[in-house]
């Protein structure tokens, strides 16, 4: 082999290295490579190329939904979604992290959209369980529609807090407390969840607003998630697209826009918060409730 015939088959080499790595990048967010159907059948939805874009629906026969097929502890999680449109009463799309619900010790972090009639809010209600122990609800309005385009909610869970995120802006920040004997999701081992489903007995205006079945099927859409995190099993921290990353999550935190936002939202969309429920708490508050430092 002679110089330049050995120079030509690196370059061809590096060149079907690249097309590689670029296929593996274009399976970072196909939804069958990293999520599987839990219920609803047809009704779970991929397409797109690459299977990239999927959605959910909901009929009077049933829901539908997906989770992760691996497991998590830590990471960012991110999905963009777009709501069901119009009368959407009834109607409740959830996104959330979860460790086995079976064993009555579960942990779990969740984002809940419960639709409303036309013209009318969706509420955002956030929880976060910690070896089952819920009770931690924060509701929100959002200050756009979450209809008519995609919009990307995220979690940000690492060894000190847990925050919820809507377009890069924080809602929700839970710290960890452990210090004060508040248990701190950290060891159980979660998925990552998606469903739609119907809850007509209480999501829209406490139960007062039934579905109107006559709208169905009822439909959200999802695209590019991306997942960062640390499998139980590896040390290294991965996004879905199979690449090492830096894994920013890990010491992610409030910065000073952050803070800002927080206090934004919560001064003017927050609609609900545990821990100024005087009525529910009448006994004392739970202990983080004196801890909720931004
Ligand atoms: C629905 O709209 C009403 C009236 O604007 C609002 O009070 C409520 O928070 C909204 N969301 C739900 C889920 O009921």
């Amino acid at each position: 082999m002679n110089i330049s015939s050995f120079k030509l088959l690196m370059m061809l080499k590096l060149l079907v290295v690249s097309v590689l790595a670029f296929t593996s990048s274009a399976y970072a967010s196909n939804f069958n490579a990293v999520f599987e159907r839990t219920f609803g059948d047809h009704r779970v939805r991929t397409f797109g190329q690459g299977d990239q874009s999927l959605s959910l629906s909901l009929d009077k026969y049933s829901g539908s939904g997906f989770r992760s097929k691996k497991e998590y502890v830590f990471g960012r999680f991110d999905m963009q979604l777009k709501l069901v449109p119009g009368d959407s009463a009834g109607t409740v799309t959830t996104l959330y992290l979860s460790s086995d619900q079976t064993t009555g010790t579960h942990d779990e972090i969740d984002f809940e959209f419960l639709g409303n009639v036309s013209g009318q809010p969706y509420t955002l209600h956030t929880n976060v369980f910690s070896q089952g122990k819920g009770n931690r609800e924060q509701q929100f309005h959002l200050w756009f529609d979450p209809t008519k385009n995609f919009h990307t909610y995220s979690i940000v869970w690492n060894s000190k807090l847990i925050m919820f995120m809507v377009d890069e802006t924080p809602l929700r920040v839970f710290r960890n407390h452990e210090d004060i004997g508040v248990p701190f999701p950290k060891n159980q081992p979660t998925r990552m969840f998606s469903s739609l489903w119907n809850a007509d007995d209480w999501a829209t205006q406490g139960g007062l607003v039934k579905t109107d079945w006559s709208k169905a099927p009822f439909t959200a859409y999802y695209r590019n998630f991306n997942i960062d995190s640390a499998t139980p099993r590896t040390a290294a921290t991965m996004s879905t697209n199979g690449k090492t990353t830096l894994g920013a999550w890990r010491t992610h935190d409030l910065n000073a826009w952050g803070r800002r936002r927080l206090r934004w939202v919560q001064k003017y969309f927050m609609i609900y918060d545990y821990c100024a429920d005087m009525k529910r708490f009448s006994q004392g508050y739970p202990a983080e409730c004196k801890h909720s430092r931004i």
